[in-house]
């Protein structure tokens, strides 16, 4: 991917840092491309989610930059995000208790992986968790930072700087609550 490619990317939406691109040449990816001031947390973003060799967790492909902007490709995740899919498995009935233990087990297990692989997601919401109608898990958007976290999902000691991995379970408690 070189920079002149970035001609075919048409902006979808935005984060807090970094707008969210698509590829009108390619449905399959989305860049996520900061300003150079976003730097470092787009590139521990990418970085991390290379080290992780899973299904549970988005691809990454490159990195990208040049003295504007800079970013990275991702795998484009069609799933809804976490907190849509458990509006949409309320009208299952009696199924849904099952749906919502097996999505539970299985982002345990990411996240078990991921633990064992050194990596503390940090910044565990619903919008960094895809669900498929299956009840299969993609998780994005790893990396701890306690400026950037977020209030509302983040575990007492997060807030305070002191991030372990067990403040990646209370998030998943504080998500699976609100489900
Ligand atoms: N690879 C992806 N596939 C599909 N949707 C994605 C992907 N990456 C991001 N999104 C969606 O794009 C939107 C913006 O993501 P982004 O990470 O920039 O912001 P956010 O997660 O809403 O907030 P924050 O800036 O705090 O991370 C979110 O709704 C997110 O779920
Ligand atoms: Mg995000």
């Amino acid at each position: 991917m070189s920079i002149k490619d970035l001609r075919h990317l048409k902006q979808i939406t935005s984060g807090r840092f970094g707008k969210i691109f698509e590829d009108t040449k390619n449905e399959e990816i989305l860049y996520k491309i900061g300003a150079p001031e976003d730097r470092e947390i787009l590139r521990n973003q990418f970085f991390l989610l290379k080290s992780l060799d899973s299904p549970n967790f988005a691809k990454v492909y490159e990195w990208i930059e040049n003295k504007e902007f800079c970013g990275y490709s991702i795998e484009r995740i069609i799933w809804p995000q976490i907190n849509i899919w458990g509006k949409d498995i309320t009208r299952e009935g009696g199924k849904k208790y099952e749906m919502v233990k097996s999505v539970l087990l299985n982002i345990l297990d990411a996240i078990q992986y991921m633990h064992k692989k050194g990596v503390i997601h940090g910044d565990l919401k619903p919008s960094h968790i895809f669900v498929s109608k299956d009840g299969e898990i993609k998780i994005i958007d790893p990396g701890y930072d306690p400026d950037i976290l977020t209030p509302a999902y983040a575990a007492p000691e997060a807030l305070l700087g002191e991030v372990t991995e067990s403040s990646d379970i209370y998030s998943i408690g504080i998500i699976f609550y609100e489900i």
